[in-house]
């Protein structure tokens, strides 16, 4: 895709994404938006209460779209949280749908302005998407999308995700 502006700085991180000084976080969550394991629970908790009380206004959300939120308690001012495909083999368009998890979310932070976004490995705990073709599109969609973001960084919460992200990175 043309676009005079220019990618984003793309960073790996390895911890916890709650964690991460930037204007805002990606939150892998689920289509009721109203919490859940993984990644969306720990956001849930280090947030406080007052964003599941947000969440409940917004209606849920669905797969492959994104919704913004404040980040109440964390560092981070903004929450995106974004849908990503279950994995059930390939073939019922899940990489169309989280590469679309991927443009949505930078959308969102190009609304609020945030200029520094990090984002979970989507879709690749409790959904089952294989790390290596998801880290793929995740670096692929990230390179290709226009946006205002400057900085994005990939929160890799275990050895095998970094490896991952290193080689989509080079690729
Ligand atoms: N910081 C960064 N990454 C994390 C953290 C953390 N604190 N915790 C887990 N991960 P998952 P999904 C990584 O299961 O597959 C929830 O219940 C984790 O290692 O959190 O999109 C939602 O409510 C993995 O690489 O999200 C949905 O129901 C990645 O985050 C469902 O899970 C995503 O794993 C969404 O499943």
């Amino acid at each position: 895709m043309s676009s005079d502006r220019p990618s984003p700085q793309l960073e790996l991180a390895v911890g916890d994404i709650t964690l991460e000084q930037v204007d805002a976080i990606v939150n892998a969550a689920n289509e009721t938006l109203l919490g859940g394991g993984g990644v969306d629970g720990a956001i849930h908790r280090a947030a406080g209460p007052e964003l599941l009380e947000h969440c409940r206004i917004l209606g849920g959300c669905p797969t492959g779209q994104a919704k913004v939120t404040p980040g109440f308690r964390l560092v981070a001012r903004w929450v995106i949280h974004t849908v990503g495909p279950i994995w059930h083999g390939g073939d019922r368009g899940e990489s169309e749908l989280l590469a679309s998890c991927y443009r949505e979310s930078l959308a969102r932070a190009d609304e609020v302005d945030a200029r520094s976004v990090a984002f979970p490995a989507i879709s690749t705990g409790v959904y089952g998407y294989p790390i290596a073709p998801a880290t793929q599109i995740a670096v692929e969609t990230v390179r290709s999308t226009p946006t205002t973001v400057e900085l994005v960084r990939f929160v890799c919460f275990n050895d095998e995700a970094l490896s991952a992200y290193e080689a989509a990175l080079a690729d």
